[in-house]
């Protein structure tokens, strides 16, 4: 009994919703845990060994099309919102909620271009290379893809508040998401860390927005820690349902190659969500008989935050069916304390050390046969610029993309003739200073504080600075210690606040 109501309270059972479909369930990805959860339990980490967890689901008792050309008939009931979001309409592929539960706000409208005159300058064969525009999504990036499922865990679960750690466009896609939704947005950012276009969004849409001392990296530590012990639902990529959603740039990408499969996906490498997202679309895919084959992969770190091209290119970690060198990876992250390496690009979406997908992009590189490439701010910079000049533009960490490609065609890994779909993450105007500055030299985001005397508007909603201290985040929250473990709100985030989460 007294064990039963510690379960209870450890692993926040649901024991019937009919809000979810129960052919889902969350799963540890260490292959000697994989220890199995309820959709309505609030996870963000193995309750049991503290591992990633995915979601999964009994195909055999869920209806998937034969073929993927089926989801073209959702084009035509574009009325209802499920069909006309460009995530929902492959619903069937990510089958964890009840339609009436689902938070969409029409994300997805995105696009492939095929991109012939940027081709040419990178000596392509004529239209083999094209260009997914999720910086058109509601909020500018193509976080609105995963926010969009894991808001919809979060009305299952019944969370109210939510938060995340942010280079900025998490920030803006959670704030976006908690004001259409109801729900009250809480967002961590690093001090001087994140583009305007991004801050401006989050503190428009109203999200309490906390700048902490310190990186993204020390951002996200904070920001689980408070989670589990706030009740907060958190909305970062380690929240498994996040990554459901983002499965959907690839089903667009094939919708709009007629189903067929690209020879090579290439896409910038930050916390590495997408690219864990991507890897397990495909693979799920193949295993379901629904394509053939498997495009390659190329990830595409700055080499001012290069953590995963370290430990893949220079010391030979790999998937290992699960079983990476974890002394390798936690030997990289103790020298970077040592020597109190921070990481620094222009490319700030990406600006990320300790990507806590890490695990998972190792998986994705082993599924499609990838690959890890660094790029410098410059050649960002210039990719950046040609993006522009031939297309819609996009933001830096985007840009990493078309730079990597063209390193990779210049070394002959990525051959001329072969079909390449770069993923454009996030929109031009997120960042405007950078393209201001490569085009006139003049740095626009020197901002001063304000004289004592300025004027705020009615409805300002002023970031609050506080120390990456625990009693100074409750304060600046307006919440009470009480609230501390979700007492007083009533929902309880079990984000194992008394188990660390593996973190290598
Ligand atoms: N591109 C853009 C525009 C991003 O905002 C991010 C991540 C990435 C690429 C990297 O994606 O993490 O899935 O590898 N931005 C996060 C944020 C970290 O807080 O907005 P990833």
């Amino acid at each position: 009994m007294v064990l039963f109501a510690v379960q209870l309270l450890t692993f926040n059972v649901v024991p019937y919703n009919p809000t979810m479909k129960t052919t889902a369930f969350q799963q540890c990805m260490n292959p000697d845990c994989q220890v199995t959860f309820d959709v309505g339990q609030t996870l963000t980490a193995c309750a049991k060994c503290g591992d990633l967890l995915d979601i999964q689901y009994d195909w055999s008792k869920t209806p998937v099309p034969h073929r993927l050309k089926a989801f073209e008939e959702r084009w035509h009931n574009r009325r209802f919102p499920l069909d006309h979001s460009g995530v929902w309409r492959f619903r069937d592929l990510f089958p964890f909620a009840a339609d009436a539960m689902v938070c969409t706000i029409g994300e997805g409208q995105t696009f492939l271009q095929n991109a012939t005159c940027l081709g040419n300058q990178l000596g392509m064969w004529p239209g083999q290379l094209y260009l997914q525009y999720e910086g058109m999504n509601p909020s500018g990036s193509f976080k609105d893809n995963g926010m969009t499922a894991a808001f919809t865990h979060a009305r299952i679960v019944g969370a109210r508040r939510v938060a995340c750690a942010s280079t900025g466009n998490t920030s803006a896609s959670l704030a976006l998401y908690a004001s259409q939704n109801g729900f009250q947005g809480i967002v961590f950012i690093g001090t001087g860390k994140i583009a305007f276009g991004k801050l401006s969004q989050a503190l428009d849409y109203g999200a309490r927005t906390l700048q902490i001392e310190g990186d993204f990296d020390a951002c996200l530590r904070r920001v689980r820690e408070v989670s589990g012990q706030l009740g907060l639902y958190l909305m970062n990529s380690v929240n498994p349902f996040r990554l459901e959603g983002q499965k959907s740039i690839m089903y667009r990408v094939l919708e709009s190659l007629s189903w067929e499969v690209p020879d090579w996906i290439v896409v910038p490498g930050g916390n590495m969500g997408n690219c864990s997202a991507f890897g397990k679309a495909f693979g799920e895919l193949k295993m379901l008989g629904l394509i053939k084959k498997v495009p390659r992969l190329a990830i595409i770190n700055a080499s001012g935050a290069n953590t995963l091209a370290t430990l893949v290119n220079k010391q030979g970690v790999v998937w290992n069916a699960g079983r990476p060198d974890k002394g390798k990876i936690s030997g990289l992250y103790a020298a970077m304390d040592e020597a109190n390496y921070h990481p620094h690009t222009i490319a700030s979406a990406i600006e990320i050390s300790r990507p806590v997908n890490l695990k998972k992009a190792l998986r994705s590189l082993d599924t499609m046969k990838g690959l890890v490439h660094e790029v410098t701010d410059e050649a960002i910079l210039e990719a950046k610029a040609l993006i522009g000049r031939y297309g819609f533009g996009c933001e830096p960490a985007s840009a990493a993309t078309v730079a990597g490609l063209q390193q990779l065609l210049k070394a002959g890994t990525i051959s001329r003739s072969d079909r390449v779909v770069c993923i454009l993450t996030g929109h031009g105007l997120k960042d405007p200073d950078a393209t201001v500055y490569y085009h006139t030299g003049i740095q626009t985001k020197n901002a001063k504080q304000p004289a004592a005397e300025a004027t705020w508007g009615s409805r300002a909603n002023k970031p609050v600075q506080v120390a990456d201290d625990m009693k100074a985040i409750v304060a600046a929250l307006g919440l009470s210690q009480d609230t501390l473990d979700g007492a007083a709100s009533g929902y309880k985030a079990s984000h194992n606040a008394s188990l660390p989460f593996v973190e290598y």
